[in-house]
């Protein structure tokens, strides 16, 4: 590559802002790179790569091209909706192309799934007024669909409402929870079978609510925190941290990207007393759900952005099993107070 290709390259990324042939050139050379491992590919790659998980801007020209395309698609030309058949969009998916704001450049998909090196194509983010999105990937022409990955709706964070937790939602999760301990107590925990058992708790849901038992020792049969009284229960570690990361929970609901709390208690179990938090339950964890590496990088970022920026708390502990998923919404979970860093 020459210096002048180079120069060209990092001042697009200063600008923020890629021409069409630069995008298509950049999935070319990630390939080119792949085959080659020249080191000028590599670090002009890294660059983008990491420019990508904020998004990149494209020009007005390709705009006008790509929300135009997007609408043939998704809409015959008396405006009803094109179902289904050459497109994979439902009707959250056309209400963010009636109100179509802006296109985001967000990363490179590799679309070969026989040969040794990657086929990049240029992931966009179609954004709405309301700042709703999807993500998708253009095919290349005479290559089958036109549409090689459609993401789900993701709707921007709203601050949830205040709701109470009802006696025989909180009756079912306490049950559940019991049941859990009890394996716990005789088995330790299983990290293998249940992605539901964090490093120092035990998680269950029902009917929309989430409770967290807060175990607070290591893997191996640490009960030091199961009690026989609540009063001794309050004087434990796990009792406090529980009361903590509520408190931490309730200061970042505001963001819109965390989870609704509903209380930190000492509870009774036939184990004895343990601390549990209650909060909304948000879907499954993006380690679980099956969607596309960048999509999932530039989420995690923006959740992180948004919690910090909305609340100044900084989560510190961003990660797959942190980001849960549900109906096109996607959370930030996990507030242990040895984590975060909160005022
Ligand atoms: N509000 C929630 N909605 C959906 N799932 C949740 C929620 N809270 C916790 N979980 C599930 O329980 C798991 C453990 O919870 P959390 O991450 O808060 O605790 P942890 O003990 O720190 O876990 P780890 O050490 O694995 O990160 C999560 O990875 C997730 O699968
Ligand atoms: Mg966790």
């Amino acid at each position: 590559m020459t210096k002048q290709t180079i120069k060209r390259y990092r001042d697009a990324l200063k600008a923020n802002l890629f021409i069409k042939t630069q995008i298509d050139q950049v999935c070319r050379m990630k390939r080119e790179e792949e085959r080659n491992h020249d080191s000028d590919r590599f670090e002009l790659i890294t660059l983008i790569k990491h420019q990508l998980k904020k998004g990149i801007d494209i020009t007005p020209e390709q705009t006008k091209l790509g929300i135009e395309w997007l609408n043939k698609y998704a809409f015959r030309l008396n405006g009803k909706p094109r179902k289904q058949k050459d497109n994979p969009f439902t009707d959250d998916h056309r209400a963010i192309i009636s109100n179509f704001s802006h296109f985001v450049w967000c990363g490179l998909k590799d679309i070969n799934h026989t040969g040794n090196y990657g086929h990049y194509r240029p992931m966009y983010k179609v954004v709405s007024k309301d700042g709703s999105y999807f993500i998708y990937v253009p095919n290349v022409p005479f290559n089958g669909a036109p549409i090689s990955y459609c993401s789900g709706v993701t709707k921007p964070g709203i601050p949830p409402k205040k709701k109470a937790l009802k006696t025989f939602v909180k009756r079912q999760l306490i049950d559940a929870l019991d049941k859990k301990l009890g394996d716990y107590i005789e088995n330790g925990i299983d990290e293998d079978n249940d992605c539901s058992v964090g490093s120092y708790s035990l998680y269950t849901h029902y009917m929309g609510v989430g409770a967290k038992l807060i175990i607070n020792g290591t893997r191996h049969h640490n009960l030091a925190n199961i009690k026989s009284s609540s009063t001794a229960l309050r004087d434990t570690e796990a009792f406090n941290d529980a009361k903590r990361e509520f408190e931490i929970i309730k200061q970042a609901e505001s963001s819109g990207v965390t989870p609704y709390g509903y209380g930190a208690h000492a509870i009774k179990t036939s184990h004895g007393w343990v601390a549990v938090i209650f909060m909304e339950h948000c879907g499954i964890t993006v380690e679980e759900a099956d969607l596309c590496e960048y999509e999932v990088e530039s989420v995690m970022e923006e959740l992180k952005e948004t919690l910090e920026e909305s609340t100044g708390i900084y989560h510190q502990d961003v990660h797959e099993r942190n980001v849960v998923y549900l109906d096109g919404t996607y959370k930030l979970i996990d507030f242990s107070p040895s984590w975060i860093n909160a005022a």
